[in-house]
């Protein structure tokens, strides 16, 4: 695992958009699996005014709200839409969403897991950082699932993704639907982002603690080829430091 601390969240950020675009430019039809959130904000902006051409490449996002229609305006899909999607020339064909208002969850998953086989796997996924250590909706817990599944999401993630429903946690959906383990640990290459002080725990328990699935980011230790990029707040508690 290559860790570099960076200055602050937009040097984090930089420097992740260069990674981003140096794999599109290499590899035009890049299968590129892609997370939501308040980290990669800056990152889509920089992606967005690399103007890289996006015809022939591939996303899958690691996770949606269940219940949820992408249309919804709290959904991932329509986060997506407005940093990235919308921004770029990624042909619609080409976005791999898990769709949260399934009738058949279960389905919906082994679908999704299929065309991210069929796609040739995930070349690069970025990846943001639960400040409980989740990745996705891999939640803590007494046990992980490799393939795409749905999960309850805890309390503290709900609370996390409240400013998306009017600031309430309660109107957060209480499931969600995410890629399992087994994929985000068969990408080839791995890109983290982790910054703020709320992360410095979970960052310290991923590069420092014990395999556990009561942190599922420790996992990434197992991967060949992570690169972690956290600010000077994230990387506080790692003793090297
Ligand atoms: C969302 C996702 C989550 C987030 C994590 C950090 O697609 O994969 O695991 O990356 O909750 O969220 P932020 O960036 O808002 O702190």
């Amino acid at each position: 695992m290559t860790v570099t601390i960076c200055a602050d969240h937009a040097d984090a950020s930089a420097r992740a958009a260069v990674i981003v675009a140096g794999a599109l430019r290499a590899q035009p039809a890049l299968v590129l699996g892609l997370p939501t959130g308040r980290t990669p904000v800056a990152l889509y902006a920089a992606l967005v005014g690399a103007r890289l051409d996006w015809a022939r490449a591939r996303t899958f996002n690691l996770d949606e709200f269940a219940g949820l229609p992408a249309r919804d305006p709290g959904s991932f899909r329509a986060f997506m839409d407005e940093h990235l999607f919308w921004r770029v020339n990624l042909p619609p064909a080409h976005i791999g969403f898990l769709h949260g208002d399934a009738a058949d969850e279960a389905g919906e998953c082994a679908c999704y897991e299929r065309a991210i086989d069929e796609a040739g796997g995930l070349d690069l996924l970025v990846l943001g950082l639960g400040a409980n250590g989740h990745i996705g909706f891999n939640e803590p817990g007494p046990e992980l699932r490799a393939g795409t599944h749905a999960v309850g999401l805890h309390a503290s993630t709900r609370a996390a993704n409240a400013d998306r429903f009017g600031g309430d946690p309660a109107r957060v959906p209480a499931r969600g639907l995410t890629l399992g383990m087994g994929q985000v640990l068969r990408a080839r290459r791995i890109l983290m982002l982790a910054t703020g002080a709320a992360k410095a725990d979970a960052v310290a328990a991923l590069i420092e603690g014990p395999l556990t699935t009561r942190c599922p980011a420790s996992w990434l230790q197992v991967h060949p080829e992570v690169t972690l990029l956290v600010d000077r707040a994230a990387g506080a508690g790692l003793r090297d430091a």
